[in-house]
Formats: C-alpha cells, sequence, structure tokens
C-alpha cells in the first residue's frame, strides 16, 4: 500500500494506472461503515484508492473541526488489512493553498435538510469532492448511504458537470441495536449511546407504518417525533419524509421516499434514514 500525499506525486502514479480505479473518499477515523465501502470497492476495480482528508471547508465556524476524531496510524493499518493499493493523505495547504478561490455549489437538492441546518456544509463537501475527482480520476466512488443527502447531492453534481465517473452508493452499516456507524459515535457516554438507539428505532417504526400501507408522511412524522420526544436525551433537528431526489418534503407517499431525521443526544448531533421503496 502507498501512501500518498501531495497531488503531484499522486498525478505521477495515476498515469501509470490504466485499469479500472475505485474511490473511496472518507474523513478517516475508519469504521466498518467505511471499510465495507473499501470492499466493495475492492471486488469492482483494479485499484482501490481511499482518501483520508478532513475537509475544513465543510464544517461551520461552531462544528467541530478541530477535535474532529483523528487517528492515521490506525486508519493506514485498517486499510493495509482491506488490501486498499493507495492511500491519498493531503494536508490542507495542499488542498486549499493561500490563494484558493474557486468553489462547487449545487442548488436545490442542498436547501433542504442537512443543508438548512449547515450553512456551507454542501458547498464545502461538493468542492472536495470534486477536487478529489479532477486529482484521482476514479472509475467509480463510493459513498455511504448514510449520509443520502450528500450521495444525492454528488450525484447531481456528477451529472451536472458531465463528470465521468459511475457513483455507487453502499447501504449503512449498523451497530446491533441499530444506530448507524459514524465516527462521531466516539463523543457519546454511555447513557447518550443508548438513547442514541432511538434514530433508528423511529426510523423502524417509519418503515413499519409504511408496510402497514400508511401513506399520509404527515402521520408518519408525527408517529416519530412522538417517539423521539419519549427519549429524555434526545433534541429534534428535524424529522423528514421526502421524494428520494428532490429531496421535497411528501404530503403523500405514492413513490419511493425517503425517511431522514438529525437529532442531538446532548451535545453531538446523529443523522440517519432508511428508503421506503
Ligand atoms: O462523508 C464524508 O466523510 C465526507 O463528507 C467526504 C465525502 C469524505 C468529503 O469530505
Amino acid at each position: 500500500m502507498q501512501v500518498i500525499k501531495t497531488i503531484a506525486d499522486f498525478r505521477e502514479l495515476r498515469r501509470q494506472l490504466s485499469r479500472s480505479v475505485g474511490l473511496v473518499p472518507t474523513m478517516g477515523y475508519l469504521h466498518e461503515g467505511h471499510l465495507v465501502l473499501v470492499k466493495r470497492a475492492r471486488t469492482e476495480n483494479s485499484t482501490v484508492v481511499v482518501s483520508i482528508f478532513v475537509n475544513p471547508t465543510q464544517f461551520a465556524p461552531s462544528e467541530d473541526f478541530s477535535t474532529y476524531p483523528r487517528d492515521m496510524g490506525r486508519d493506514l493499518k485498517l486499510l493495509e488489512r482491506e488490501k486498499t493499493d493507495i492511500v491519498f493523505a493531503p494536508s490542507c495547504e495542499e488542498m486549499y493553498p493561500s490563494e484558493y478561490s474557486s468553489w462547487v455549489d449545487v442548488e436545490r437538492v442542498t436547501e433542504r435538510l442537512e443543508g438548512a441546518h449547515r450553512q456551507g456544509h454542501f458547498r464545502g463537501v461538493a468542492t472536495v469532492v470534486a477536487k478529489l475527482f479532477n486529482i484521482v480520476q476514479p472509475t467509480r466512488a463510493y459513498f455511504g448511504q448514510k449520509d443520502a443527502q450528500q450521495a444525492v447531492v454528488i450525484k447531481r453534481m456528477v451529472t451536472d458537470l458531465n463528470m465521468n465517473l459511475e457513483i455507487v452508493a453502499v447501504p449503512t452499516v449498523r451497530e446491533s441495536d441499530g444506530l448507524a456507524m459514524s465516527s462521531r459515535n466516539i463523543y457519546l457516554n454511555p447513557e447518550e449511546r443508548q438513547a442514541a438507539a432511538v434514530l433508528f428505532k423511529a426510523l423502524s417504526l417509519a418503515k413499519q407504518l409504511w408496510q402497514d400501507r400508511e401513506k399520509d408522511a404527515d402521520t408518519i412524522r408525527h408517529q416519530m417525533t412522538s417517539l423521539i420526544r419519549k427519549e429524555p436525551l434526545a433534541q429534534i433537528d428535524y424529522v423528514s419524509i421526502a421524494d428520494t431526489e428532490t429531496l421535497e418534503e411528501l404530503k403523500l407517499i405514492d413513490h419511493p421516499a425517503l425517511a431522514s431525521l438529525a437529532i442531538k443526544i446532548g451535545k453531538t448531533r446523529l443523522i440517519d434514514n432508511i428508503l421506503l421503496e
């Protein structure tokens, strides 16, 4: 496994790769959710590249950029085990030199859900992902379905800007009580960790109601909200039943929908979703 830190070195190496390249973009502090993406990339590509870069531009000033968990040594061991070929781990200065001035703004699908609660977040995500695509030139790139809106935004960007690669969204990996794996779960104390199971309970309730043929989105939102309110440590940012492509809130669920939520457990903000299809 080669660890590359500069864009120039990566380009040099990229010239020698003629067959398919799978890219798994990450911010490091890897967990099983990331490793499933790497495994999938391994089965579908000749070369697997994993990027590790905690992207400052997708964090608002009030967010956790400086405390975001990092452990490069552990990440490299895990990636070696998954037979990763190349790790691209640039510095902030390498990705955003002092004269940096260009941004990718995806409109509409970024206005709701996470976009409405995290100002500038998707501008930072779209920009860094576009940069990684330009540097790595992957055949396919792999993203977790846990960040459902991120996957929608990136697919939109790839279509709109005619980027020549396939985006693969991979199902969420969960702990035994259903909590979606996330690097931020590390922030939860034992009591909060137990309370965090409420996210998946609410999503499972949505799925159950929908399977029982409940088509009224408001009814499902209300039932999810009442269940979450029973958990004293949980504070709701949003509970949504939306169209899977436009992410517009639905009244009637008569086509595939995305049930998603953002909940604060103590100081930790967690997101999750489930497809109703
Ligand atoms: O999902 C993430 O970890 C990040 O948003 C990504 C796609 C690596 C961009 O920084």
